[in-house]
């Protein structure tokens, strides 16, 4: 079955307010197609936190491509992690020397964040091609993003090649590093607490280039059950 439309009622009482839930539901299995105009994946896993990461090859060069296939993955120790879709430069360049940087990309530096993705060949630096000023790392060798407020220096835990459900290999490799460095712009903590809004950080939606950003008003809290 490729994709199916059905209305779908759920009878018992699952809003607050008793009303029954009434959905009409566009099911799809992946593998068969999806019979959309455009495929929901990452519209609907959205927004992601940008890894926008820094590596450096073998021979030196300072590589930086963003990766919205990123997040946080452990708390402690920090272990954050991105997928590679195809064998790309970053990739390449954590093989080579294990260790990378992740810069947050904010609404200030947008467009050098854009700019960073253009796929240059190998050996070519994206800092050089976009302009973007580089600040040296303490403990890494990839460089870092100078104009970033929050950078992390990562060393390379696990390099993961993604499989399917039936055991097949995926040309996508995940790439894990533990956070052995914070370096944070102190205008972004209040009382030392860090104010994730504040530096308006942009995360990726979907389709060919939509992104979302925060502000305060988006904030809510909601405290964990007992
Ligand atoms: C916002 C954004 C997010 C991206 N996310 C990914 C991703 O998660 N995985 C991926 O393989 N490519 C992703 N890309 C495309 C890469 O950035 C692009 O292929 C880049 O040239 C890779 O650089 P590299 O070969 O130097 O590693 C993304 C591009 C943009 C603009």
């Amino acid at each position: 079955m490729a994709w199916t439309k059905r209305v779908f009622h759920v009878w018992s009482c699952c809003l607050a307010d008793s009303r029954p839930i009434v959905m009409s539901i566009h099911y799809y299995e992946p593998a068969a197609g999806h019979g959309l105009p455009h495929n929901p994946f990452n519209a609907i896993v959205a927004p992601r936190p940008i890894g926008w990461v820094g590596t450096t090859s073998r021979d030196g060069t300072h590589n930086l491509a963003p990766y919205s296939f990123f997040n946080a993955f452990n708390y402690i120790p920090p272990i954050v992690g991105f997928c590679s879709v195809g064998d790309k430069d970053s990739l390449k360049n954590v093989r080579d020397v294990p260790e990378f940087s992740w810069n947050l990309a904010t609404w200030d530096l947008r467009d050098q964040m854009n700019a960073s993705s253009a796929g240059l060949d190998h050996g070519m630096s994206e800092f050089e091609a976009a302009g973007i000023a580089i600040e040296q790392a303490r403990i890494i060798r990839p460089a870092l993003v100078a104009a970033s407020p929050v950078k992390f220096e990562c060393k390379v835990t696990q390099i993961e090649q993604l499989k399917t459900a039936s055991g097949d290999d995926v040309p996508s490799w995940l790439i894990l590093g533990e956070v052995v460095g914070v370096h944070i712009d102190e205008s972004l903590l209040e009382d030392g607490v860090y104010q994730t809004e504040r530096a308006r950080p942009i995360m990726r939606g979907g389709g060919p280039g939509d992104y979302f950003t925060i502000t305060e008003d988006n904030k809510f809290f909601m405290g964990r059950p007992e």
